[in-house]
């Protein structure tokens, strides 16, 4: 995730772009720059590592006028975060310019292809191919360029690009990342989102997928790829500074439960490609040699991090035949623990800075693990002090209940679980390409459930008067059922427990009466037929079922009071899915509640102490 603005009116654009990118910082933060162009012909970029303040210094010192221009915010996918690497790019000749938010698939191949045609690549970064490409597409025509350079690109992009040859106009155009387009009066914006140009109009054009937009001081033209004008009248938005940070939602817990399918979509997209049946984890530093020596992988964490590694382990168990241990950092750390020989010790969490993960992280490597970080903060901590390290593309999380992060975590998991089960030798290529195919299903699946949030949010005010919920599962599903627990208990101050559904004659079906939901999770798998048991021993004792089921199974609807669904899929990818119903119905718990969700009370975001 990053941040792009661009803007070309009677302003002087420095201002305005920094102001853009000020209110775009929570999609990256890792450098920053802006390219500032003069209708005469002048083009200047500069550009800093770090936060966006360091770019702002050297402005404030440096400064630069100009008449329009673009600006970025980074978050880094492809090459560190470095000054080299930060946007804007542009071309050898350096009169085109460009700034990009996603990722280009196919940019190893297109590279290739330029440098051997002469090209000079100055950075590591797939978003330099683009720019390359407009340049040698380049006939006096700016859109014209950019559009054929779209038939070459592969992957998930939002840019902008400014050429020194043709003054006050930017080309806009959008496959997957948002872009939004802020009208005015003789001045036009583009943004990431919409905080960006409220301060100047409230007259915005969400741009669709597909579409490419010429955006001058007058006009908005916005075509299709083949250059054909559609139709595209801006909508007046009436949000509130504080709403339009949310994104119209009522709090950034639900905006990041709706954010899930970008933000695994995000985490899976180059680092899987389902036709060259290939996982790509290179910033892991696995090899094959590492793969089969290892004698154990260790996953540590706390709250749901540690949840989203309890996943892991059955997803590594099976797909890698590997033994992996679970343990919560803060027990770790204090337990003397035996790390055996060849041991890998992999960290999840979101902030990459909470205190019992990074000390059980530091007492594994003391004891001779190697060290693995799954972490949503690039530079944190955990980041610093691992060998290899995957980035969650979850964004900034910002409700104190973690939803995307948790997914993502999930997603990388699995991408690890396969990586490993291929290197060693324990999956086929063809058992491969059947997972990635359904892995690359579950964005649009859990985009499925969110479309059905209202029919959660009438579950939930069901539920809400009832003061205790017991939430079973068993294998992949039993993780679920704690996760789903803590949401509740988290922001609705409910007790709320998760159990194994096998361990529940050994004590909690004790609780069981009429004033405790048990929330059972029960997609179509192997332990479908068990859980559904233990779901009607509940019933027999009066339990309120509350069921979580794969669509279409009247079975379980027969009997249960409440009907979560989820689509169908293999079984291993049903915790990706069952956990977001989940998490709508723990957040419409708490609003029914009157809770204060993003932030609940007693809790932090990132404990950063013990
Ligand atoms: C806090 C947060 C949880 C989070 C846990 C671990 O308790 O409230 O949402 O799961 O810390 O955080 P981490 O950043 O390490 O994943």
């Amino acid at each position: 995730m990053c941040g792009i603005v661009g803007y070309v009116g009677h302003r002087d654009v420095v201002p305005v772009l920094l102001d853009g990118l000020t209110r775009l910082e929570y999609r990256g933060y890792d450098s920053a720059g802006v390219a500032v162009l003069c209708r005469e012909g002048s083009l200047s970029i500069r550009r800093e590592a770090g936060k966006l303040v360091n770019l702002k210094t050297e402005l404030e010192a440096d400064p630069l006028t100009g008449h329009y221009g673009i600006g970025h915010t980074r978050w880094a996918t492809h090459g560190k975060p470095t000054t080299e690497n930060a946007h804007p790019h542009q071309d050898s000749a350096g009169r085109i310019v460009l700034v990009h938010n996603g990722i280009i698939e196919n940019f190893l191949d297109l590279r290739a292809g330029l440098e051997s045609d002469g090209v000079e690549f100055v950075s590591e970064t797939d978003t330099e191919v683009i720019v390359h490409l407009v340049a040698s597409y380049y006939e006096g025509c700016l859109e014209e360029a950019v559009r054929r350079t779209l038939d070459d690109l592969e992957g998930i992009y939002a840019i902008v690009v400014a050429s020194a040859d043709e003054p006050d106009k930017l080309v806009t155009a959008r496959q997957g990342p948002p872009l939004v387009i802020g009208v005015g009066d003789n001045e036009n914006f583009i943004a990431s989102d919409v905080p960006p140009v409220l301060g100047y109009t409230r007259d915005v054009i969400f741009l669709d997928d597909g579409l490419v937009a010429i955006v001058t001081p007058e006009s908005v033209v916005v075509t299709d790829r083949q250059g054909t004008v559609v139709d595209a009248p801006p909508q007046r938005v009436d949000w509130d500074p504080v709403t339009a940070e949310k994104g119209g939602y009522e709090h950034f817990m639900l905006k990041e439960i709706f954010e899930q399918p970008t933000a695994v979509r995000d985490s899976l997209v180059g680092r899987m490609y389902r036709r060259a049946v290939e996982i790509d984890l290179g910033e892991l530093n696995l090899d094959a040699e590492l793969a089969n020596s290892m004698s154990e992988l260790l996953l540590l964490g706390c709250g749901t991090s540690w949840h989203a590694a309890l996943v892991g382990r059955y997803w590594i168990e099976k797909l890698a035949g590997l033994p992996v241990r679970v343990d919560q950092a803060s027990e770790f750390r204090y337990r003397d623990p035996l790390v055996a020989e060849n041991s890998v010790a992999c960290a999840l969490t979101q902030s990459g800075e909470t205190a019992d993960t990074l000390a059980a992280m530091r007492e594994a490597k003391g004891r001779g693990a190697k060290l693995w970080s799954i972490c949503n903060v690039i530079g944190s901590m955990a980041t610093r002090i691992s060998d290899g390290v995957l980035l969650t593309q979850a964004g900034p999380e910002i409700s104190v209940a973690s939803t995307k992060a948790f997914t993502t975590q999930l997603a990388c998991l699995y991408l690890m679980a396969l990586k490993l089960g291929e290197l060693r030798g324990r999956l086929s290529r063809e058992a491969v390409e059947l997972r990635l195919h359904s892995l690359s299903r579950i964005p649009g699946q859990i985009e499925e459930i969110l479309h059905r949030a209202d029919d959660i949010a009438a579950v939930a005010k069901r539920v809400a008067h009832f003061k205790q919920f017991l939430f079973i599962g068993r294998g992949v599903m039993y993780p679920i059922a704690l996760e789903g627990a803590l949401k509740l208990k988290e922001i609705s101050y409910l007790h709320a427990h998760g159990y194994p559904a096998g361990e529940m004659k050994h004590g909690p079906i004790a609780l069981i009466d009429e004033g405790v939901p048990v929330v059972a999770l029960a997609p179509q798998s192997n332990l479908y037929e068990k859980t559904a048991s233990n779901m009607q021993e509940a019933k027999a004792r009066d339990g309120f079922i509350v069921g979580v089921a794969t669509e279409g199974d009247a079975a379980l609807a027969a009997f249960s009071d409440e009907l979560l669904t989820i689509p169908d899929c293999l079984p291993e990818f049903s915790p990706l899915l069952a956990i977001v119903p989940l998490q709508l119905l723990a957040y419409y718990v708490a609003v029914e509640l009157g809770c204060d969700v993003d932030q609940p009370r007693n809790l932090a975001k990132s404990v950063t102490v013990e």
